[in-house]
């Protein structure tokens, strides 16, 4: 039984009222009812498809050939696993593809995948031809969770993630909780962390439900999953609702943990440019790099907890709690390990820097989250200053 979560969209431009749903269905079988509902909702369209090549491998045969019992034609495209292909470069591939291909602007994209297809098959569909309209069919647990919902779209450039994008609505969202299956734990775990990132700013007892089924969790339990993935979207589909292209600061509270987490992220894919004696990368026992960008939110969670509590708004009991369920559920603690000069310099080209300083959340008590400004200075000091504890 297929469950649905319908995300309210307030077009601020516009002022007209649109909505979409998020599908989430965990029965077997979901291809064939995910094509039903594109035949039925882009009636006669053919689809640009991407993927990457792992999801092209486990799962896209049964969704191509569910497209195909339909008569839709596909012209897929499959991208280089992994956070590199959320480029620019890689946008253009896909999208000479599906001109090669003949798309025209009745075509449909679906981006099958996790965040990276999602977030580049997004953008591109928002560019090509002036904007097609797509489909998300997240694969990872961080995508139905998080980045499926709400229409943020983009690729990264060398100063840092997610600095072109767009804002750019998807027609639906499906959700087929059996992909999931074929996850790896440590994708896994980086998924769990965005659920508890949503417990942490609005809902203490979601973060509970985690904290005393972490081992589920952990292992992926289909029905605790489907639960995490239903309430996940339902607040992140409120708060998007509330705030969809981030103007007045509602949304800017899915950042948490992302200020510190796009730095540490960054810096575990660069190549080493500071003294490798302090580098996290040539440590023999670390075999988390480069960090998933669920694991860098986690540590980002930590160092946001900290600085919280220096600023004197946040929990102070948060980065302790965080630390514990973050061992729990498999996410990496090594905060302190992995703080630098070097990553404190990449705080300093995030694209949420404004005049007068980053906008920095902070939990002020779990399940509620508010926005501070801080400087890069000040949060230096507070991180780098604490370090040592
Ligand atoms: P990902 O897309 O790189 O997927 C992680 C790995 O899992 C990849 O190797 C992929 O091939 C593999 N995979 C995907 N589905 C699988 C399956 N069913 N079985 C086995 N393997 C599978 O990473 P992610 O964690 O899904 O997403 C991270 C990205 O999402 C980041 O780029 C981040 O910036 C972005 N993001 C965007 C938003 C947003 O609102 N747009 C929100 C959060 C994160
Ligand atoms: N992941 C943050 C947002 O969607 O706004």
């Amino acid at each position: 039984m297929a469950l649905r979560v319908d995300v309210p969209l307030f077009a601020e431009a516009a002022g007209a009222d649109r909505t979409y749903p998020i599908i989430i269905d965990a029965e077997a079988q979901a291809e064939e009812r995910f094509a039903a509902e594109l035949a039925a909702r882009a009636p006669g369209a053919r689809v640009g498809l991407v993927t990457d090549t792992t999801v092209a491998r486990l799962h896209l045969p049964r969704f191509s050939a569910a497209l195909a019992a339909r008569q839709i034609a596909v012209t897929p495209v499959v991208v280089p696993d992994g956070e590199t292909s959320k480029s620019l470069a890689r946008a253009e591939e896909v999208a000479e593809a599906w001109a090669r291909g003949g798309l025209d602007r009745g075509a449909v994209a679906v981006a099958l995948g996790g965040g990276v297809v999602g977030d580049l098959g997004g953008f591109v569909a928002s560019i090509y031809l002036r904007g097609i309209p797509y489909v998300q069919v997240p694969t990872t647990l961080l995508a139905q969770v998080d980045s499926s919902v709400g229409g943020k779209t983009g690729v990264n450039l060398p100063s840092g993630k997610n600095l072109a994008g767009t804002f750019y609505q998807p027609l639906f969202v499906y959700a087929d909780i059996t992909t999931l299956q074929t996850l790896g734990a440590r994708d896994r775990a980086a998924g769990l962390a965005e659920v508890i990132k949503h417990g942490a700013i609005a809902d203490v007892s979601l973060l509970e439900l985690i904290e005393g089924r972490a081992a589920a969790a952990r292992a992926g339990d289909p029905a605790l999953i489907a639960e995490l993935v239903a309430r996940s979207c339902t607040i992140k589909a409120r708060v998007v609702a509330a705030d969809e292209r981030e103007t007045s600061g509602t949304r800017a509270l899915l950042n948490f943990g992302h200020t510190v987490g796009h730095a540490l992220e960054s810096a575990s894919h660069a190549e080493p440019t500071t003294d490798p004696r302090n580098d996290p990368r040539n440590d023999p026992g670390n075999d988390q790099d480069p960090l998933r960008h669920g694991e860098a939110v986690a540590l980002g969670m930590l160092a946001a907890a900290r600085v919280g509590v220096a600023l004197g708004a946040g929990d102070a009991t948060l980065e302790a709690r965080l630390e514990a369920l973050f061992a729990a559920v498999g996410l990496p603690t090594d905060l302190d390990r992995r703080l630098n000069a070097e990553v404190l310099a990449r705080v300093a080209v995030d694209k949420k820097r404004a005049h007068g300083g980053l906008g920095f959340v902070v939990v002020e008590r779990v399940g509620s989250a508010h926005l501070e400004r801080i400087q890069v200075a000040q949060l230096s000091d507070v991180l780098l200053g604490t370090k040592a504890r």
